[in-house]
């Protein structure tokens, strides 16, 4: 064990800062907790002490020198990143960071199509050029996850100037991919890697997790150690670990994208998450994995879903059978007061997380009323989502850069082929732009975007009776 990472530098200098029943003639506002009076303040007692700001002996994020460079650099040690950097605005403002960081405006960048918006957004932030992959349709887990090793490839061969590859591993269900394949493929073109790890923050504590794509000599990763680890909403890590990418250029950016106050609970629950996973034994470990596959079991034995395959045992994907949806599902155990992260058409999202589950009775229960209630419940919408894509690569034909200088407008959706979308539309599921801001709308996305409706698929962004937004000249 290594015993250094036992200490907790931020969380402990916070403590002892509030311990001295300091008075504040500074921000915040609440003054140390003393505002608001009453009974919200029981809710917040705890906390509000510690949410101070620059003071002597606290260091500054945007400057670090004391103990949150400690607790970075702690951090850093941990996961085996050269430079490791606190968020306090989640993976969001690492995504966009690490983006600014590499490209400028005309410059080419390769992304994988199933991205989250915070890549989006830094991409039409820097003004660069994508080069989007389409990801491949997994047939065991019946959904869209990564762009395989050919079409990495082909996007290579064909940008060899691209300035990075932007990749997601895991995706939200915790499924991985040859990412270690990848890498090394990127890296024979000397382009930097840069990882959206933001659902996988807890693979550096145990063999049972698949490896973590830093471990796999990635040269910047973005974790939320809020979604996986027990850190604050909002707390996310960004990893830097190789000269491909600068250290300085990212911390530039993040100061850009970041609050200048930024929270104190947030860093120092980061401080604590980093001790935590690394102090996890594997007795802990394997107490963790048991009541996964318990949990996992349970889930299992009802008529009503099927439990998918997946890498990381901390999330179970449920199923729906044909005639019954997700969202029917998901709706039945809320009503248990049992809440899962997500739903889709066909499948359920529940994250067992770190900590081991006790209420196995009332699952069990709560599983049986959920058959009960299915039972005469049918839902006969079989939506097809497997054939959404046909090029392997994309580009947008509106720069990010210029779009900034066309105005919008709205036409009806059987008038729209030809013109320039002004947003995306997205079909959930899958969850994937169809069509991205900034692609020509085609008449094949119209009869897609047509049987998706048809189908009752939510389309993100489209009344279909409204139109579509169309970019049109000044
Ligand atoms: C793949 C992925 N990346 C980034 C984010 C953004 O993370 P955060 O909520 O920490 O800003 C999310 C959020 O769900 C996500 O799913």
């Amino acid at each position: 064990m290594n015993f250094k990472q036992n200490n907790t530098p931020l969380f402990d200098a916070l403590k002892r800062f509030a311990g001295g029943q300091p008075i504040s003639f500074h921000v915040p506002g609440h003054k140390n907790g003393r505002i608001p009076p009453g009974e919200t303040r029981e809710y917040f007692e705890a906390v509000l002490p510690l949410d101070l700001t620059e003071l002597t002996g606290l260091d500054d994020l945007h400057g670090p020198g004391g103990v949150i460079d400690e607790a970075q650099k702690l951090a850093a040690e941990y996961f085996g990143a050269d430079h490791t950097h606190f968020l306090i605005g989640g993976s969001t403002a690492g995504n966009l960071a690490m983006i600014l960081s590499v490209c400028a405006a005309g410059d080419s960048i390769i992304v994988q199509r199933n991205s989250h918006k915070s890549i989006f957004n830094g991409l039409e932030l820097s003004g660069a050029r994508p080069i989007f992959m389409v990801p491949t349709f997994d047939d065991s887990v019946k959904r869209y996850t990564a762009p395989d090793i050919e079409t990495v490839r082909m996007a290579l061969q064909e940008h060899p100037d691209a300035k990075a590859v932007v990749l997601t591993y895991p995706d939200y269900f915790g499924r991985t991919f040859e990412i270690e394949e990848i890498i090394k493929l990127i890296h024979e073109y000397n382009v930097p890697v840069l990882i959206d790890e933001a659902h996988g923050v807890h693979f550096s504590s145990g063999r049972m997790f698949p490896t973590s794509a830093l471990t796999l000599g990635a040269d910047a990763v973005v974790q939320s150690a809020h979604k996986m680890a027990p850190a604050m909403t909002m707390g996310a890590l960004l990893h830097i670990q190789s000269d491909r990418i600068s250290n300085s250029q990212v911390h530039h950016y993040l100061q850009m994208v970041q609050s200048s106050s930024p929270s104190y609970p947030i860093m120092a629950s980061l401080d604590l998450a980093r001790a935590f996973l690394a102090n996890l034994t594997s007795d802990d470990l394997e107490l963790i994995l048991e009541s996964a596959c318990e949990v996992s079991d349970i889930f299992d034995s009802s008529d009503y879903w099927d439990v998918l395959p997946a890498d990381d045992p901390l999330k179970i994907t449920l199923e729906a059978k044909p005639g019954i949806t997700g969202g029917m599902i998901a709706d039945l155990f809320e009503q248990q007061g049992i809440y899962p992260e997500l739903s889709t058409n066909h499948q359920v999202l529940f994250i067992h997380g770190l900590a081991p589950f006790t209420q196995f009775d009332q699952l069990k229960k709560a599983i049986r009323q959920i058959g009960a209630q299915l039972k005469n419940q049918r839902n006969h919408d079989i939506i097809t989502i497997d054939n959404l894509f046909t090029e392997r690569l994309t580009e947008l034909d509106l720069d990010y850069s210029v779009m900034d200088r066309h105005g919008t407008a709205q036409v009806s959706l059987h008038q729209s082929a030809g013109y320039i979308a002004g947003e995306p539309i997205t079909p959930y599921p899958p969850g994937i732009p169809l069509i991205l801001k900034g692609e020509r709308i085609t008449q094949s996305h119209i009869l897609e975007v047509k049987k998706l409706a048809k189908q009752g698929v939510h389309l993100q962004h489209l009344d279909i009776n409204d139109g579509i937004n169309i970019f049109i000249d000044q």
